[in-house]
């Protein structure tokens, strides 16, 4: 598989696609260029709709299969719906979508947290052309309101409270605040309020409606839309090193073949798998391995509403078991935080049916690879640890279930169609073993086609760091027998638990702060997050400044998640004599690595080095 992706690529992908349903079939793979404009080009004359891929086609072999298995936090909260079901639920609430006034190409926020509506939402944008916008339950109602913005969704469906363990999120008022945030950029005509834990909401007259009592008025069958390959399927909003989040367009047939692809080789997919993906349907891996992934392919998901230890540790675990998944993808944030836990909590459960367990988000360190293998999968089954990225749509790198042998702690190989590449910061291609950034010097099927509304930062962005490449922000490391390891974000990208920040835009929360005069973030070493942030701040007057004001700048302009772990109150910054703040010198020094400082000379106030050593290290 592997040589004939390479050699014929062409007939390669074209046979791939031929494995979806499509109102015409393309007849061309790839016309896609990285140079000049930058065009990503895949299945063009193809015609075909997303959810009758994921639906229809098994309701006509297999109504009766189950496709979505949900299960709430309590444990008396669950459904099970086949495909049959499913198929009837997206086409009620794809046509309520209609009625409201949603037309192909239009944008349609999804706020809702891990519940079966969720799923069907995104589904139900697809039958219909729609655009949707997935968005995270931990984003302030800043962060909402510049996506919603940006986005200029039409549709909002968000939950009347959402539950996170004992916690309770009030998703419909932050979302009121949100639309109110937007002001005269707001396109938003309609919120689907959907009744997760019932409780009273404020309910605007004329715009606010109940899910429920929507999708009750429809019939369960809708006709889907007929959607070129290159019309896009969804917008995700991911953070860079610059700049305001950008909104990544993904189409319909190159994404869908190369969720399906992948997700059928990463995982060595069987029909009577339950495959549980443990992500947030607001992730990129959410999209690709909960929905449409495992759909596409026909197998049956699980999609979790809870936390992985609550209401007690190992409560995953026992899902696991009372389910019997065989394929569990989660992330090595998780797989950490069970290991201190102690391994009597894992014993003490079968995870018998457990066929293949994967990671990804961030770097799984030999030591947690060696204990998912060990105690999780019982030595049985293969471990997959997938890089990728919101931008590569679906699993890049990686060592696929019972085609590559795992090296713990490595990415491993590419897959058919990948070609991953290094460059030095030159630009000159590194052959052979050794160090570089890591590029692909060819268009995949999965690959994101620009950012919304802004064609020119997707190729400023991804295409001339290395020209003529796609760059991944990250680096990389290859050995002579090809295995790839990942060195980390080359860029000012932080990843806490598979978070992605920019520092840039912790950097402008906290300005919005009246008494700041700068700040910078920066990303040090985690035991249990990966990494942490670590945040300098030089206030107007020192005295007076409290640091929990950074943290109340942070929860307000990007959400909970990005509050940092550590703040320093500082006179400066150490900067450039043109003034660029030196991010390498805070990262050492909050990380307490004092050994090859550099050159301080070249600073514009070397003498404020020692100064915030000293600072760090009173407050250790
Ligand atoms: C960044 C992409 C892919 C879905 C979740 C994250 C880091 C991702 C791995 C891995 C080492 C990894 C990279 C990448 N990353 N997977 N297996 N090993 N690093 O998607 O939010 O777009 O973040 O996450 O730095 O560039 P994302």
């Amino acid at each position: 598989m592997v040589q004939k992706a390479h050699q014929d690529p062409e007939t390669f992908w074209l046979e791939q696609a031929r494995k979806l349903a499509w109102h015409v079939s393309p007849q061309q793979a790839s016309r896609s260029d990285f140079n000049n404009d930058v065009r990503i080009d895949w299945f063009s004359d193809g015609r075909l709709n997303v959810s009758e891929n994921c639906l229809d086609r098994h309701v006509r072999t297999q109504p009766d299969k189950v496709a979505l298995i949900w299960q709430g936090q309590d444990e008396d909260q669950k459904e099970s719906l086949t495909y049959q079901e499913l198929h009837a639920r997206v086409c009620r609430l794809a046509n309520v979508m209609r009625r409201l006034g949603v037309k192909k190409g239009d944008c349609v926020a999804i706020h809702l947290s891990m519940v079966a509506e969720g799923v069907i939402a995104m589904l139900a944008c697809a039958r219909i052309g729609a655009v949707h916008v997935v968005l995270f339950g931990g984003f302030s109602a800043d962060g909402l309101a510049e996506r919603l913005s940006d986005s200029g969704a039409v549709l909002v469906l968000t939950a009347d409270v959402a539950r996170r363990g004992d916690k309770r999120i009030p998703s419909k008022t932050t979302m009121d605040d949100a639309i109110t945030r937007c002001g005269e950029d707001s396109r938003v005509q309609h919120v689907l309020v959907v009744a997760v834990t019932g409780t009273d909401v404020p309910m605007q007259p004329g715009r606010d409606l109940s899910y429920a009592d929507e999708v009750a008025q429809e019939l369960p069958d809708c006709p889907a839309e007929s959607m070129s390959a290159l019309d896009p399927l969804f917008l995700l909003y991911t953070s860079g090193s610059t700049g305001r989040p950008k909104g990544l367009v993904h189409g319909s047939g190159g994404y869908l073949v190369w969720a399906a692809f992948t997700h059928a080789t990463v995982f060595d997919h069987k029909p009577d798998d339950i495959f549980w993906c443990t992500a947030d349907t607001s992730w990129i891996t959410g999209h690709t391995y909960v929905v449409y992934g495992p759909l596409a392919n026909g197998g049956t998901i699980l999609v979790y509403e809870g936390l992985p230890s609550w209401p007690a540790p190992g409560r995953w675990w026992d899902v696991i078991d009372q389910y019997g998944v065989t394929a569990f993808y989660s992330s090595p944030t998780v797989v950490r935080a069970a290991m201190r836990e102690g391994d009597d909590v894992v014993r003490s459960r079968s995870l018998a049916s457990l066929r293949v367990i994967g990671t990804v988000g961030e770097p799984i360190s030999p030591e947690a690879w060696q204990w998912f293998h060990d105690e999780v999968g019982k030595g049985r089954c293969p471990v997959v640890d997938t890089w990728w990225q919101t931008e590569t749509g679906g699993v890049m790198i990686t060592a696929a279930a019972g085609c590559v042998t795992p090296r713990p702690g490595a990415a491993c190989l590419p897959l058919p169609g990948v070609s991953a590449a290094l460059l030095d910061t030159q630009g000159q291609l590194v052959e052979g073993p050794g160090e570089g950034l890591l590029c692909m010097a060819r268009s995949w099927p999965g690959q994101a086609l620009s950012i919304w509304k802004d064609h020119d930062r997707f190729r400023q962005t991804y295409f001339t760091t290395c020209p003529g490449y796609y760059f991944t922000g990250d680096g990389a490391r290859r050995e002579a027998d090809g295995y790839y390891w990942i060195t980390g974000r080359v860029d000012d990208v932080v990843n806490v638990s598979g978070h992605r920040i920019g520092t840039a835009e912790i950097e402008d929360a906290v300005a919005m702060d009246h008494e700041v005069v700068e700040s910078a973030a920066v990303g040090i070493p985690h035991d249990l997050k990966g990494q942490g942030l670590v945040v300098f701040v030089v206030p107007k007057e020192e005295g007076v400044f409290h640091p929990s004001a950074v943290n109340r700048a942070v929860a307000a302009g990007v959400g909970r998640y990005a509050v940092p772990e550590k703040i320093y109150v500082v006179r400066d910054l150490p900067k450039t004599r043109s003034g660029k703040i030196v991010r390498r010198l805070l990262r050492k020094i909050a990380m307490h690595d004092l050994e090859g400082l550099g050159d301080l000379s070249t600073l514009a106030d070397p003498d404020i080095v020692p100064e915030l050593i000293a600072l760090v290290k009173a407050q250790a």
